[in-house]
This record gives structure tokens, sequence and C-alpha cells, in this order.
């Protein structure tokens, strides 16, 4: 595998199509998935890695946000990835004065709750993917916002990259896995996996015909009771990410949707419907 810092040393003209795997690092196994499923899927697989900063607002972690390059790698070149990327913060942004912003699709949940992360995340992919020219792109459904940001992106800018989102990876406990798990105290992370029980049992009620508010109030509620600090907990139809009033549609068309804080960790998770 070859690190790459400068754009100036990226590939140009490949054989057979790039898979792409954009991260901020601090690798575990669904970034190490997505690797590996975009390394099976194409010729080369290439993997960025950059911390963007533009994506975190004032107060949030980006100085304290994970940095191990030389971890990082050794993990990437063990998924198959060809190149890791890791450019410098004036390589990704020689100017600053344009931004992606992503209508609609930002209202609500981690767009209300984060203003201003997505019009940092939409750029920032749109730079990656016109500095790696990658066929397709892998990203994790944990992200699940993101993920439908990122296709409005793609959509509405005729933008020539294919997208392929992958399930979530997760602990045995059911946590999803995230760089941001290794912020948690003993005490938290075991609490942290009652996230992911309260949103499957949302989900199986709804499914089975509940009440959509109920179940909501409840999955709210549980997670409150144990300490967590909910910012939201909604089923949502997809793409748009609207609150879902009616019953679930064919199987994948919504979801249900938390983000809530335990101590100072803010964790995110979803499952579909
Ligand atoms: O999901 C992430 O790690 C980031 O939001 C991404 C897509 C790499 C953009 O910085």
């Amino acid at each position: 595998m070859k690190i790459i810092h400068s754009v100036a040393d990226l590939p140009r003209n490949l054989t057979g199509s790039v898979g792409f795997v954009p991260t901020m690092g601090a690798f575990h196994e669904g970034h190490l998935a997505l690797m590996r499923r975009a390394k099976a899927e194409n010729n080369h697989g290439v993997v960025s890695l950059f911390v963007n900063p533009k994506q975190f607002g004032a107060g949030e972690d980006f100085g304290r946000y994970p940095r191990d390059l030389d971890a990082d790698a050794a993990m990437a070149e063990g998924a198959g990835a060809d190149f890791l990327f890791a450019p410098t913060r004036d390589d990704v942004y020689p100017t600053d004065f344009v931004d992606v912003v992503v209508r609609g699709v930002t209202d609500r949940w981690e767009g209300a709750h984060r203003p201003g992360h997505f019009a940092g995340v939409a750029t920032v992919v749109l730079k990656l993917f016109n500095l790696v020219r990658p066929d397709v792109a892998y990203f994790g459904q944990k992200d699940l916002q993101q993920c439908q940001v990122i296709r409005q992106m793609v959509d509405g800018l005729n933008v020539p990259v294919r997208l392929v989102i992958h399930p979530t990876v997760r602990e045995a406990d059911g946590l999803a896995m995230s760089s941001r798990n290794r912020y948690l105290s003993e005490e938290h992370r075991a609490k942290a996996p009652l996230l992911y029980a309260c949103l499957i049992e949302a989900a199986n009620a709804i499914r089975s015909g509940g009440n959509v508010a109920s179940a909501e109030e409840s999955g709210r509620s549980r997670l409150e009771q144990a300490g967590f600090l909910v910012e939201y907990f909604a089923a949502v139809s997809l793409p748009g990410m609207d609150p879902l009033t009616d019953l679930p549609g064919p199987e994948g068309t919504s979801a249900v949707i938390v983000a809530a804080k335990v101590g100072t960790t803010r964790l995110i998770d979803n499952v579909s419907l």
C-alpha cells in the first residue's frame, strides 16, 4: 500500500475501476469492512484519511478527534487498500470560498442539531471525489442521514460516482462501531448498547403495526431513564428523512434513528424498517 500526502502524487490513469472509501481515520471494523468491499468489487482500493475541520461545529471534538496515521495505515493495508491518501488541509482547502449546501434532507436531525455539519461533509466529499476520481464510493449506513445527503449531492450535481451503502458493523453487544466509542468511560460503554436495543424494540413495534409516536416515545423515555440525553428518537421515511407518520412502506424505505449523549459522548445509530 502506498501512502500519499500530496495531490500531485495521486495515481492517474489507473486501469480498471477505482473503489473509494473516504474516512477521518481512527479505523475500526466498520471502516475495514468498507475497505475490503471496495477492493473486492474494484481493481483498485483507495482510502482517504482527512479530519475535515469544516464538518465540526464550535465546541465539537475536532481538536481531540483520534489521530494515529501509522496505526491506521497498517489497518488499511491489512484490509487490502492500495492507496491511503492523507492530504494536508491546504491541499483540500487551497481556498475556502465555496460550500456545497444540500437543502431539504439536511433540515432535521443531525442537520438541526449540528448546524453547518452537512455543508462541511458535502463540500469535502465532493472535493475528495474530484481529487481521487473514483468510480464507486463506499459509505457506512451508521451515518444514515449523511448517506442521503451525499446521494442528493451526487444526483443533484451530476457527479459521476456510484454510491454503495454498507450495513452498520456492530460490536457483539449491538453497539454500532464508531471512532467516537473510544471516548466512552467503562460505565458509559456498558450502557451504550441500550441505544441499539431501543431501536430494535421500536422497529419491531412499528413493523407489527404499532403506533409510531408511542414507539418513539417509549424508546426515548427508556433511554432517558438510563441516563441518556436524547436529542432525537424518530422513525423517518427515506430518502427524504421526513418524519414517518404512517405505516412503513417496503423494507428499506424507512428507518428508526437516534442521537443521544451518554456522559459527554454523542452517539448516533439507526435500524432499517
Ligand atoms: O463519515 C465520515 O467519516 C466523514 O463524514 C466523511 C464522509 C469521511 C467526510 O469527512
